[in-house]
């Protein structure tokens, strides 16, 4: 794709401080006394956002870093990453009225707290610093293999949010549809430009 439609896209640093919130929104609804079937929606959905980002990151944004800098931030996010999905695995495989449901699920939001504010404060002011030419292509590739991975599970995306309290409902959404909006978005903007261009 050309720099032209690549800029049409949010850059890189946009999409993943984008996902970081939607991610820790959905954290913030998430209530111990809440409703298993609540507990289950929510954790679901912040799971499955947060796999998506990390794969989305590891494919095509920290390479891309890891091309120009290597330092103690970068080489400690994969395996920051791995002991994420270790965690969502045990959540996956447990009820939310478990003894230990609550815990586990706190301390997901602990490690990717922790991991948000490492990205944010180094990481990302390091790539906008060093690569600042190519955040807007790595942003156009990140949003077009979102909705390779999203569009599959969109059945499951739905029934997680349909789970969730309606308040999440647009937080979630954010989550699971943003690639799709953005498609749309881009989509528009593409025949618009093009029939500026040939004065139709
Ligand atoms: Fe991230
Ligand atoms: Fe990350």
């Amino acid at each position: 794709m050309s720099r032209f439609t690549d800029s049409l896209f949010p850059s890189a640093i946009n999409l993943i401080r984008l996902d970081h919130t939607h991610v820790l929104a959905t954290f913030h609804q998430y209530e111990v006394d809440s409703r298993p079937t609540v507990k289950r929606g929510l954790v679901n959905t912040a799971c499955t956002a947060l796999e998506v980002h990390a794969q989305l990151e590891e494919e095509i944004f920290y390479p891309a870093v890891r091309a120009v800098a290597d330092n103690e931030a970068i080489r400690k996010s994969v395996p920051e990453h791995d002991e994420m999905r270790r965690l969502i695995g045990r959540l996956r495989a447990m009820e939310p009225t478990d003894a230990e449901y609550d815990s586990v699920f706190m301390e997901l939001m602990r490690d990717v707290l922790h991991h948000v504010a490492d990205e944010e404060t180094v990481l990302l002011p390091e790539a906008e610093r060093l690569i600042p030419d190519r955040l807007n292509e790595l942003g156009a590739a990140m949003t077009r293999r979102r909705l390779e991975l999203v569009v599959p599970r969109s059945g499951e995306i739905a029934g997680n949010m349909a789970r969730a309290m309606p308040g999440s409902t647009v937080a979630l959404l954010g989550v699971a549809v943003s690639g799709a909006c953005l498609a749309a978005w881009f989509g528009k903007r593409s025949r618009r430009s093009w029939q500026i261009r040939s004065g139709t």
